[in-house]
């Protein structure tokens, strides 16, 4: 009979995760688990301790993994479970090298962050922070004609950047406003856009047609900095924008001259860089731009879901097994 101790696995997790993963963890008999126990990421120092002779890593977004930290590891790891469904903090290359897995949470959190892109979409249209900030500090003084007018959905062209997952749940949502055409670019056209009426064009068509553009592609070396001076140049003045993808999708200096100088007429971000955006940054002084804290997926439901998938992914990387959502590398 095996001795405990020789079928220990030894796993590290980078933070507290919710109830429902952490049970799951907890009922594995066969695991050895330190966690860094703490709401805030752990210290770069901490991971690398953290991980070394694990055989399992479960990691949120905010932590990089890169050489360094697999080096620490060891020849013992086996599998990268994320609590994401981006892993753009992942060097995969170095990783598939090393012959680990990566799981993933794509789905889960699908429904959650299109809801979330539509409320940043419609607050950034239509003011929602500055009148609320007008109702407090006595800036409402009468209704007037004009004053915080916006944009509307009725009628509008909508271009979606990256029509995966979350950018066809968010064309779904955006649809029964009224929108009139919805434009997708991206690096193929998806037989799934015919449930939205989709219609595939070149970015730069999608740029100069649409009155709403949603940047919802992955984060990779193509697509950092797509949305730079050159991309806002060609955009409508009265045309909005909004990313909940990952913040090195945009130049956010390009930005903030598009948005000071009348180039385009407001943005909604629920993602920058670095995160969290300093207090101090140039785009936080601008009222036509939206600045969210990267909640797209954050409902109490989502995320205890992609808790339990990210341990389930762990648990079977571990095993050697199938994982609900693993990540051709
Ligand atoms: P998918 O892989 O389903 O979608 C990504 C899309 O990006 C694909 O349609 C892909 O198109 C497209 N894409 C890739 N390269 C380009 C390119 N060069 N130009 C235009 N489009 C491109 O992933 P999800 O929809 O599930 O998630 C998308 C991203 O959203 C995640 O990677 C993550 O970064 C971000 N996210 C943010 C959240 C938040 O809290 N704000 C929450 C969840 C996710 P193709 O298939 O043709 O390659
Ligand atoms: C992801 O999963 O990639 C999001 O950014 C957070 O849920």
């Amino acid at each position: 009979k095996m001795k405990a101790a020789e079928k220990l696995m030894k796993v590290f997790v980078t933070r507290r995760i919710p109830q429902e993963g952490m049970k799951l963890l907890s009922a594995a008999a066969e695991c050895e688990v330190s966690m860094w126990d703490s709401d805030e990421p752990v210290p770069r120092a901490e991971l690398l301790k953290g991980v070394q002779k694990a055989n399992g890593l479960l990691c949120l977004l905010s932590d990089k993994i890169d050489a360094e930290v697999l080096d620490a590891a060891g020849p013992n790891l086996k599998i990268i479970s994320t609590m994401s469904v981006g892993f753009d903090h992942l060097a995969l290359q170095e990783i598939k090298k090393r012959g680990i897995r990566v799981g993933y949470t794509p789905d889960v959190l699908t429904d959650a962050t299109a809801e979330l892109t539509v409320a940043l979409l419609l607050a950034t249209a239509r003011r929602l922070p500055e009148g609320v900030e007008e109702v407090k500090n006595g800036g409402w003084s009468s209704w007037k004609p004009l004053w915080l007018c916006g944009y509307g959905l009725s009628g509008s062209t909508v271009g979606v950047i990256g029509l995966g997952r979350i950018g066809l749940a968010i064309a779904k949502r955006l649809m029964p406003f009224g929108v009139q055409r919805l434009l997708y670019s991206g690096r193929s056209a998806k037989s799934e856009a015919a449930e939205v009426n989709g219609e595939y064009v070149p970015v730069d068509t999608l740029l100069s047609e649409s009155d709403f553009i949603v940047v919802s592609c992955s984060l990779t070396p193509e697509t950092q900095g797509l949305c730079n001076k050159a991309f806002f140049s060609k955009m409508k003045n009265t045309a909005v924008f909004i990313n909940t993808s990952r913040g090195a999708v945009v130049n956010q200096e390009d930005l903030y001259d598009a948005l000071s100088t009348g180039q385009i007429a407001a943005a909604g971000l629920d993602v920058t860089t670095p995160e969290p955006l300093p207090t101090d940054h140039p785009l936080l002084t601008l009222k036509n731009c939206v600045v969210l804290p990267h909640i797209g997926s954050a409902t109490y439901s989502t995320r205890s879901v992609m808790s339990a998938l990210s341990v389930r992914n762990l648990l079977c990387g571990l095993q050697g097994t199938e994982m609900p959502n693993e990540l051709t590398l």
